[in-house]
C-alpha cells in the first residue's frame, strides 16, 4: 500500500466519523460519564423533576415546562422548570419559568397559544401571548387547590402572573388540580382531576370558567384505586380500513392515578369515547386500559400546537412509589422519549379502540449511522436456547434500538425473552410467556431502592394482539427501556438501575426443553444511538466503560452485515487492488 492511500484511508474514516456526528443537530461530542445519567432521554442537570407541564409548540420551538425542585433531589416546593428543543431529541435546560408565589407553589398544567387574543394579554410586539394554566397549591388556608394563569408574550422567554388569579377555586375539593385546556367549539374547555374524577369547564377568555360536566364518578368507570391526576383529552380519528375510506372521529381521555395502576403505583388509564363540546361519554369495557403497562410511565400529556397535528406525548419515567429512592445523585427523574398516539379499531361493532404508541419520527435521527447491525434471514431458536443478537456487532454501546419481528407457533406457544445484558451478568429483559407480556430488571444490581421496588422488580402486560407474528422495537439507555411491542399496542417502560453498561442483547427460548413450541426470528437491526448529554461540569463522573470483548456464542447461527464492515471490506478490497 502507498503512503497516499494510507493517507486517504485514515481522511475517509475520519470523515465518516464526522458525518455520523454531523447528521445529528446539536450534537455534543463529548458523553457524560456520569453513573445512570440518560444519554439521550431528557433528565436536569441537577436536582428534581417530575410532571411533563405546559408542553406545548411554538414558532419553530419545542417547549417543555416540568415539575421542578431548584433547590433538592426530592419532592419539595414546585416550580416550573423549562426546557426547549427544535428537534424532540436534543433539550437545552433554561431558567425557571414559574416561581412560587402567594397562592403556593405551581402545580401540573397545561399552555395554550391565545391566536385570536381571547385573554387581552397580547402586546403591541404582536406575539401570540402563550398562557400557562396551572394549579397553584397551598398548605395553608381551606383552599389548598387553585386554577391561576401565567402568559408570555416573549415567546416564552418570560411568563408574568394574571393580576387577578385565581381565575377557579372550590371550596369543597381538596384534590382539585392539574388544569389541561384546548380550544374547541368556540370556546375553552378544561379538563380537571377532582378526587377520583375528571370536571370539565368552558371558558370564552381563559379567566372565567363554568362547569360544563363531570366524568368518571361511577366507580365502573376505569380504575378509581387511588387520586387521579394529570388529565388529557384528545381528539383522535381512528381508520376504519386502514385506507382512509371510514373514519371514526372520536376523543381520549387520559387519566393518569396514583396508586392503582397495573403495577400497584402510578400509571396513566385511559377511555375512549365521544365529546360533544360539553361532556365526554366514554364506551364501556371490561377492564382498564392502560397507555402503558410499565411501572415507569406517568403523568403523561401532548403538546398542545402541535404542528403536525400529532398527539406527541411525553410522560415522567417513574413511579410516585419510588421516585424519591432513586440512586442517582445531582438530578432524579427523566422524560420518556416523545411517542405518536393513534388509535386502532379492535372491535367496531363493540366500540373497542385502543390506543398505539409510536416513538415520534424525528428519534431516527438518533441513530449513529456508523452503528447499525441487521440481519434479514430467519434463525430458529430452539427450545433452551440463546442467541447473542449483537454478538457480531462491530459496535458496543448501551444505548440502542431495537427492531425485531418474530413468529411464534400457536398451541404451543413458547415462552421467550430479549435481554440487554453485560458481562457481569446484569440484565433487563422484555418477554412473553402465557399470552403475556412482561419487563423483568430483577438482575440488575440496584433492586432494593424501597419495597415497592423491589416489589415492582417484573411487570406484566396481557398481549392483546393474537398474531404469530410479533413486531418489537425497544429503545435502551443506559437507565431505562421502552418497549414498543406489536406496532405500540402493548408498550410497556420502566427505569433500571445497572452498575455497569447493558450493551448486549440476546434472545432466549426458555420454553421447557423438549416443547414443541416455535420461536423464529425473522429479522433483526440493531442501531446505535447518539449521545447529547454532555459532561458537565460538577456532574458526578463515575466511568462506564464498555466492555471490549464478548465469549463468541456457541449458538451464534448468523452472519452480519454492518455499516462499518461493509465500509472497511470495502476500503481493504481498494487498497489492495
Ligand atoms: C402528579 C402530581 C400532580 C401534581 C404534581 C405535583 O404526579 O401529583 O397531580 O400537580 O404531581 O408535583
Amino acid at each position: 500500500m502507498t503512503l497516499n492511500k494510507l493517507a486517504l484511508c485514515f481522511v475517509a474514516l475520519f470523515a465518516l466519523e464526522l458525518e455520523g456526528i454531523a447528521s445529528m443537530p446539536k450534537q455534543n461530542t463529548q458523553c457524560t460519564t456520569e453513573e445512570f445519567r440518560p444519554r439521550y432521554h431528557f433528565s436536569p442537570a441537577e436536582h428534581w423533576i417530575n410532571d411533563p407541564n405546559g408542553l406545548i409548540y411554538y414558532d419553530g420551538v419545542y417547549h417543555m415546562f416540568y415539575q421542578y425542585h431548584p433547590n433538592d433531589t426530592i419532592w419539595g416546593p414546585m416550580h416550573w422548570g423549562h426546557a426547549i428543543s427544535t428537534n424532540l431529541i436534543t433539550w437545552e435546560e433554561l431558567d425557571i419559568a414559574l416561581a412560587p408565589d402567594d397562592l403556593g407553589d405551581i402545580f401540573s398544567g397545561s399552555s395554550v397559544v391565545d391566536t385570536t387574543n381571547t385573554t387581552g394579554f397580547k402586546t403591541d410586539n404582536g406575539n401570540d401571548p402563550i398562557v400557562a394554566i396551572y394549579t397553584s397549591a397551598s398548605e395553608e388556608g381551606f383552599l389548598t387547590q387553585v386554577q391561576s394563569l401565567a402568559y408570555s408574550v416573549d415567546k416564552a422567554a418570560t411568563f408574568q402572573k394574571y393580576v387577578n388569579n385565581p381565575v377557579l377555586r372550590d371550596e369543597n375539593s381538596p384534590d382539585f388540580r392539574d388544569p389541561n385546556v384546548f380550544y374547541y367549539g368556540g370556546k375553552w374547555i378544561m379538563s380537571l382531576a377532582v378526587g377520583n374524577k375528571i370536571e370539565f369547564y368552558g371558558s370564552p377568555d381563559l379567566k372565567t370558567w363554568s362547569k360544563l360536566s363531570e366524568f368518571g364518578a361511577d366507580p365502573q368507570q376505569g380504575n378509581h384505586d387511588g387520586v387521579w391526576e394529570c388529565p388529557d383529552l384528545i381528539p383522535l380519528i381512528a381508520d376504519v380500513n386502514g385506507d382512509g375510506t371510514k373514519l371514526d372521529e372520536l376523543w381520549v381521555l387520559l387519566v393518569s392515578i396514583n396508586p392503582g395502576g397495573p403495577n400497584k403505583g402510578s400509571a396513566t388509564q385511559y377511555f375512549v369515547g365521544n365529546f360533544d363540546g360539553t361532556t365526554f361519554t366514554s364506551f364501556t369495557w371490561s377492564n382498564t386500559q392502560w397507555m402503558d403497562w410499565g411501572p415507569d410511565n406517568y403523568a403523561g400529556v401532548t403538546f398542545s400546537n402541535e404542528p403536525q397535528g400529532r398527539a406527541l406525548v411525553v410522560s415522567w419515567m417513574s413511579n410516585w412509589n419510588y421516585a424519591n429512592a432513586t440512586p442517582t445523585s445531582a438530578w432524579r427523574g427523566q422524560m420518556t422519549i416523545p411517542r405518536t398516539l393513534d388509535l386502532v379499531v379492535v372491535n367496531r361493532t363493540a366500540d373497542q379502540y385502543r390506543l398505539v404508541s409510536t416513538p415520534a419520527e424525528e428519534l431516527q435521527e438518533l441513530r449513529n449511522p456508523l452503528h447499525y447491525l441487521e440481519y434479514n434471514a430467519e434463525i430458529n431458536v430452539l427450545p433452551q436456547s440463546i442467541i447473542n443478537l449483537t454478538e457480531q456487532a462491530a459496535f458496543s454501546t448501551p444505548l440502542m434500538e431495537l427492531e425485531i419481528t418474530l413468529n411464534i407457533s400457536k398451541n404451543p406457544e413458547p415462552s421467550f425473552a430479549i435481554c440487554a445484558h453485560n458481562t457481569i451478568g446484569e440484565e433487563v429483559c422484555f418477554g412473553y410467556s402465557n399470552a403475556e407480556y412482561y419487563l423483568d430488571r430483577s438482575k440488575t444490581t440496584n433492586t432494593a431502592l424501597n419495597t415497592h421496588y423491589t416489589g415492582a422488580l417484573v411487570s406484566k402486560a396481557v398481549r392483546e394482539a393474537t398474531e404469530e407474528v410479533i413486531s418489537i422495537r425497544m429503545f435502551l439507555d443506559v437507565s431505562s427501556i421502552e418497549v414498543f411491542a406489536d406496532g405500540g399496542l402493548t408498550t410497556m417502560t420502566a427505569i433500571h438501575f445497572s452498575s455497569q453498561p447493558l450493551d448486549k442483547i440476546y434472545i432466549n427460548n426458555w420454553s421447557k426443553a423438549g416443547s414443541s413450541a416455535i420461536l423464529k426470528v425473522k429479522n433483526f437491526k440493531v442501531y446505535g444511538l447518539h449521545c447529547w448529554f454532555a459532561e458537565r461540569e460538577g456532574a458526578v463522573t463515575t466511568p462506564t466503560t464498555v466492555t471490549p470483548t464478548d465469549p463468541p456464542s456457541a449458538a451464534a447461527q448468523y452472519q452480519v452485515f454492518s455499516l462499518g464492515t461493509i465500509i472497511l471490506l470495502s476500503l481493504a478490497h481498494w487498497v489492495l487492488y
